[in-house]
């Protein structure tokens, strides 16, 4: 299937793609770089034997997306594209309601123009806000502590909207729980900006040499050991997770999955696996909760089996050693 795919010079976006390619599929990467690095494209050529067709633009740019849904044939989008730093939308409102927003606003509307109606979009556990209930199923109530997450509820309730407003539509939202990891070649993986956000990325940089220590947010959370519990996945099973999806979007449907294991992992469990992958130690230092963390976070991943067929594969050992081997491969990720 000829599939646009917004934000796919990114981080999940990237390790979709190549697995895309690898099913058959014809992906069409729609970026504006703006968290996204160019070197990218030499080594998706590299891993697919094909030189990705790639469409520089915002998604904002409704012309544009139009002129590319038209001009590529797409007859599905997958849409990463958006900004996702919490604290960021917690100073910059605007900024994750103009792009998260406003920028699928204008994606649907091009859509529509165009006659494609099949959308698999990018959500995320943040939408469950403080679990009542564990693991977490796709009807637990949805919530959210911060404008990012915001964000992810008003584009979901955008979709649900314009998929019952007439017929044809069909809409999958993927919520992802905490994607880590890198393809096993170490050619890509994540590369962030600035100081990481979350733990994976954090704990690599302290390995490769570029931080001191961790800073554990919070070791008096009613846990096992006291520290917060999630439910990591490997990018290669989300990826792989998008290509189920892609596979069961020609039914009329508005459809919310889990992608998760269904295995809560702590923070100090994390460091430890990560630790024996590296083979050394990962110092850390325990410090108060960061706010608007939860304590613990993981999936039901029942309907993701049921009706995608889709399972995760992969450990967190696994997560760890192709952390590692890309991290150590790229010290100072695609700069
Ligand atoms: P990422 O930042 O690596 O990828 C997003 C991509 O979108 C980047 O390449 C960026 O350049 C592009 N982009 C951003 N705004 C754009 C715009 N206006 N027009 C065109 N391109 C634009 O992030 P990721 O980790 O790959 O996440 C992908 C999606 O998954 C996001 O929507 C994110 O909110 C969601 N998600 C991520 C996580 C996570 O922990 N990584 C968890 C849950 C959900
Ligand atoms: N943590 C630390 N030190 C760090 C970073 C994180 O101890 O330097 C801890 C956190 O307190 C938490 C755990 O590691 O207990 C995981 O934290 P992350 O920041 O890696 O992930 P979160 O679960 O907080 O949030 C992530 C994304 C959200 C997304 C959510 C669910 O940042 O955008 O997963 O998908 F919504």
């Amino acid at each position: 299937m000829k599939i646009l795919v917004t934000g796919g010079a990114g981080y999940i976006g990237s390790h979709t793609f190549v697995e895309l390619v690898r099913e058959g599929h014809e992906p069409v990467i729609f970026d504006n770089f703006s968290n996204a690095s160019r070197e990218i494209l030499p080594r998706l050529e590299q891993l697919t034997g094909k030189t990705p067709v790639m469409i520089e633009g915002d998604i904002r740019d409704t012309v544009l997306l139009s002129r590319t849904l038209s001009q590529q044939g797409a007859e599905a989008v997958i849409h990463f594209a958006g900004a996702k730093a919490v604290g960021e939308s917690m100073k910059d409102p605007l900024k994750y309601y103009s792009n998260n927003v406003t920028g699928t606003q204008s994606l649907l509307e091009a859509m529509q123009e165009n006659g494609v109606r099949k959308i698999v979009f990018s959500s995320s556990a943040t939408v469950y806000g403080d679990p009542e209930q564990l693991p977490i199923p796709e009807t637990h109530p949805l919530s959210t502590a911060n404008t990012y997450g915001e964000t992810k509820l008003v584009i979901e309730n955008m979709l649900r909207a314009v998929s019952s407003s007439g017929p044809g539509w069909s809409v999958i939202l993927l919520r992802y729980f905490n994607p880590v990891g890198a393809h096993e070649t170490g050619l890509i993986g994540e590369s962030p900006d600035g100081i990481p956000n979350n733990l994976m990325p954090y704990i690599c940089q302290v390995a490769v040499g570029r931080r001191d220590k961790l800073q554990v947010y919070g070791n008096d959370y009613d846990t096992p050991d006291g520290t917060g519990v999630r439910d990591y996945i490997h990018v290669k099973d989300l990826a792989a997770g998008h290509v189920a999806a892609i596979n069961r979007i020609e039914a009329p449907q508005c459809t919310a999955i889990n992608l998760g294991t269904g295995r809560g992992t702590s923070v100090l469990e994390m460091v430890a696996a990560f630790s024996e992958a590296a083979g050394k130690p990962i110092p850390y230092e325990i410090m108060g909760r960061r706010e608007g963390d939860v304590a613990s976070c993981y999936a039901d991943p029942g309907l993701a089996r049921e009706y995608l067929g889709w399972e995760a594969r992969f450990g967190i050992g696994e997560m760890c050693r192709d952390a590692w081997n890309w991290q150590s491969r790229n010290p100072m990720g695609y700069e």
